[in-house]
């Protein structure tokens, strides 16, 4: 070993051809440049490497986590929906979305499907359908528009569904698909779109009322009603819902009373009224406002009996309307007025018979 360090000393010594220089410090320095002029391209190739260590966990684990996690940062609101056509086995279903991104990422998403599914079905969720989700570029703020055939791809998970809407106040529904995701020089990556919309419900139909009508002593119609007039149906969602033919059974205090029906009913959000056609037992009517109900005003009960749209019942409208009962109050005072029939003489001729 001393031999060779000694050898190689005086080697060096010799090659830089002054004895009288320090040969320690010339030889390492000159050594260094000359180990560098002849493996720099074992350097380049060990920084390359080291750079390509060092940055490719960042880029093909970092960067896939960070576009995850900025996904799931993100918002998605609905703020228009249209379900129209409804089918026994399908609805067109059209809405807008809003998807908020808070982050400074502006990647472009591939167009992909996502489930839509209760929470309560969670791990092993039972989508009720699926929609078709446009390639995306993601901004602040991205409008979503999509109108499609909605396939039902689990009745009773969509009759769960309508059943929330029809009864609640507010309710939840979640999204769920895989995407690619592309930004800028990144490589593609996927992702898992995992979203909740808090929706409204329609709540029963709280605040129904039959805003006016006429009574009829003889049937009208193919239908036989004998009371026709507006009812209107209060619609806190944003929800268009086209349901068809809908009828209710009425009853007071549990006694039927006659049925109403709603024909092509097209369910606006908002506050609206809609034609009403009704057949009731006029004398079961007559018979409740001489006996319990002297002021004319009979606390009515209206329960879901079917929703057929084209001739065909629509379970899952129909089951959930069925599940749900809607009070009002009618005033037949001024339609028996109408009629000729007063409600003093006819209260009056009740307690003198
Ligand atoms: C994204 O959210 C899901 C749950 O929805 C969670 O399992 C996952 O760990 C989150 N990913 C990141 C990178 O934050
Ligand atoms: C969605 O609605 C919530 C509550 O109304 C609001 O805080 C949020 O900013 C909205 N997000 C978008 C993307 O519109
Ligand atoms: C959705 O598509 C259907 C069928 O093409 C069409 O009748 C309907 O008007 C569309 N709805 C919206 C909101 O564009
Ligand atoms: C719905 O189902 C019909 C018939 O099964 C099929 O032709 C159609 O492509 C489906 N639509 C969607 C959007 O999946
Ligand atoms: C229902 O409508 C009638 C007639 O317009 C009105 O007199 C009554 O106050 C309304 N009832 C409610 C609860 O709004
Ligand atoms: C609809 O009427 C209810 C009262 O029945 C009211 O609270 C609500 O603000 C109205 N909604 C609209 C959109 O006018
Ligand atoms: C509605 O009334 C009809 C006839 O009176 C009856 O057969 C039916 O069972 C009732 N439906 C409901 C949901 O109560
Ligand atoms: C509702 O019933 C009427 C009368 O029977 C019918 O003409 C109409 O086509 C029905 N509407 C729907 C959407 O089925
Ligand atoms: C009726 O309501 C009950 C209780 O909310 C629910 O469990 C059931 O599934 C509903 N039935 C239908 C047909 O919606």
């Amino acid at each position: 070993m001393e031999d060779e360090k000694y050898t190689s000393h005086v080697e060096s010594g010799a090659a830089n051809g002054g004895p009288s220089a320090p040969p320690q410090k010339v030889s390492f320095w000159t050594k260094r440049k000359n180990h560098y002029k002849r493996f720099w391209w074992l350097h380049l190739l060990i920084l390359i490497i080291v750079v390509l260590v060092v940055t490719l966990p960042l880029v093909y684990v970092g960067f896939p986590n960070i576009a995850q996690s900025q996904l799931n940062k993100s918002t998605l609101n609905i703020t228009m929906q249209q379900i129209t056509n409804p089918t026994p086995t399908s609805v067109q279903l059209a809405q807008m979305a809003i998807a908020g991104n808070p982050s400074s990422y502006h990647p472009n998403l591939d167009g992909f499907q996502a489930a839509l599914f209760l929470e309560d079905t969670e791990p092993n969720i039972q989508p009720f359908g699926y929609i078709e989700i446009p390639p995306l570029h993601a901004t602040r703020y991205t409008g979503i528009t999509t109108n499609q055939t909605l396939n039902i791809t689990n009745m009773d998970q969509f009759t769960a569904y309508n059943n929330l809407g029809l009864t609640t106040k507010t309710y939840r529904v979640a999204l769920r698909g895989r995407t690619k995701l592309h930004e800028m020089k990144f490589p593609t990556t996927t992702v898992d779109f995992n979203q909740v919309v808090t929706l409204n419900g329609l709540n029963n139909f709280d605040g129904i009322n039959v805003t006016n009508f006429q009574l009829f002593l003889t049937p009208q119609g193919p239908d036989q009603a004998n009371l026709i007039g507006e009812i209107l149906i209060p619609n806190p969602t944003i929800q268009a819902i086209e349901f068809g033919n809908v009828t209710f059974n009425v009853s007071v205090d549990g006694q039927n009373i006659g049925q109403s029906f709603l024909n092509n009913l097209m369910l606006m959000p908002g506050n609206h009224t809609y034609p009403l056609r009704s057949t009731t037992d006029q004398e079961a009517v007559i018979g409740l406002i001489t006996s319990k109900y002297k002021d004319g005003i009979l606390p009515l009960t209206l329960i879901g009996e079917s929703v057929v749209y084209n001739g065909q019942h629509l379970p899952y409208f129909e089951g959930p309307l069925r599940n749900s009962t809607q009070h009002l109050n009618l005033n037949v005072g001024p339609a028996l007025a109408q009629l000729g029939l007063n409600l003093g003489s006819l209260s009056g001729s009740n307690s003198t018979g």
